[in-house]
């Protein structure tokens, strides 16, 4: 990786998510909980940045955007609740810091279509959202949008799921592309950067299939005790356990995947005994899974009562402040590369 002058000893990471609404256990296992650990790592040190990506939401959203409001606050309440630390992470909105837009306007000059297209969520979204017309410029833009979103930060690492994986790949191919065409002074400008792939166990949702609020099944990590029970209640279970004489197999069942994740070994050697033996009943079960399940949630719920919305708010703006600083120099060497200064001097505006 080409060293650059301002890059301090500390490595960057970044990552954000789209505004979706209140976000769910999947979105924690899969992302929020190992973007805290990352924040929290004492060894590493990392310099953390952490986005709503709101801009990203009008990509689909773009007719109806009346719920984006809403579901900024509603995310941002879930971040600071689940760990994220202002003191210790800049915490930002995609569409307080412009130099996102304008790095966007910049690297789609050097986007060649194929790429986009190419692009696997395009095709599969297009089939799934069919309630909207995808076939805009926005909507290919997404990944183009993303990698202004990362390189703008010159991260070393990208914490993401799966599902990202093909875009941080983009984001590498387009940095790779932007310094060929542009150095300055003869290094990089845009390093690439890597993705930090989030191990996530198969979390499912209340139906069995995988925990996503496009199915209606998730469990929220604002969800109080009697929801979060009476949504385990009502959870599919392994299908040959008709009867309370059945056994069954915890292997099986979508509530044995949950304990796998959340119960302790005493918890979970009882399932399988239990279960297989026909010992136990599903409901008891179910409730020794939120048992577990609501050990997690726990702290989360405490820190939430503990925020204010003009709190929250004041938190985001501040975060946005610092990003589009640090997003400012990025954009500095950008222009300068790509010769869109008309005085040599660098006008470091910080
Ligand atoms: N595409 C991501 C998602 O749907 C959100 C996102 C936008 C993002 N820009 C990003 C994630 C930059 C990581 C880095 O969840
Ligand atoms: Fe699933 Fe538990 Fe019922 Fe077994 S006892 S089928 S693991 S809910």
């Amino acid at each position: 990786m080409p060293e650059l002058s301002n890059r301090p000893e500390r490595p960057r990471v970044l990552s954000g998510m789209r505004p979706t609404g209140k976000l769910h256990l999947g979105n924690y296992m899969g992302a929020l909980a190992n973007w805290v650990k990352l924040q929290n790592d004492p060894a590493a040190q990392y310099e953390c940045y952490f986005f709503i990506a709101d801009w990203h939401a009008l990509t689909t959203d773009y007719a109806d955007p009346a719920q984006i409001t809403q579901n900024i606050k509603d995310v941002l309440f879930d971040y600071l609740a689940a760990g994220l630390d202002p003191v210790k992470s800049v915490l930002f909105l995609q569409s307080r810091v412009p130099q996102h837009a304008e790095l966007f306007l910049a690297l789609g000059m050097i986007s060649p279509l194929g790429w986009l297209e190419r692009v696997p969520s395009y095709k599969e979204m297009q089939e799934n959202l069919t309630t909207r017309d995808l076939t805009t410029f926005g909507f290919l833009g997404y990944p183009v949008l993303m990698a202004a979103d990362i390189l703008l930060y010159q991260p070393h690492f990208v914490p993401v799921g799966q599902d990202q994986q093909a875009h941080v790949e983009l984001t590498r191919e387009l940095a790779r592309r932007f310094n060929q065409f542009y150095r300055l002074e003869g290094r990089e400008v845009l390093p690439e950067p890597k993705s930090l792939l989030t191990p996530s166990p198969k979390l499912p949702g209340t139906d069995g299939r995988k925990m996503s609020k496009s199915y209606g099944n998730t469990i929220l990590l604002s969800d109080l005790e009697p929801v979060v029970r009476q949504k385990l209640k009502t959870m599919v279970t392994d299908p040959a356990r008709q009867r309370r004489t059945d056994p069954g197999d915890p292997d099986k069942c979508p509530v044995g995947d949950l304990h796998k994740v959340f119960s302790t070994a005493e918890t979970m050697a009882k399932v399988c005994e239990g279960c297989r033996t026909a010992g136990i009943g599903c409901i008891e079960c179910k409730g020794w899974a939120a048992d577990g399940l609501l050990r997690v949630l726990g702290p989360i719920q405490e820190r939430r009562a503990a925020i204010t919305e003009s709190a929250a708010i004041e938190i985001l703006e501040e975060g946005s402040r610092r990003a589009a600083q640090r997003a400012e120099q990025t954009m500095v060497e950008v222009r300068e590369a790509m010769k869109m200064l008309l005085s040599t001097v660098r006008s470091r505006a910080m």
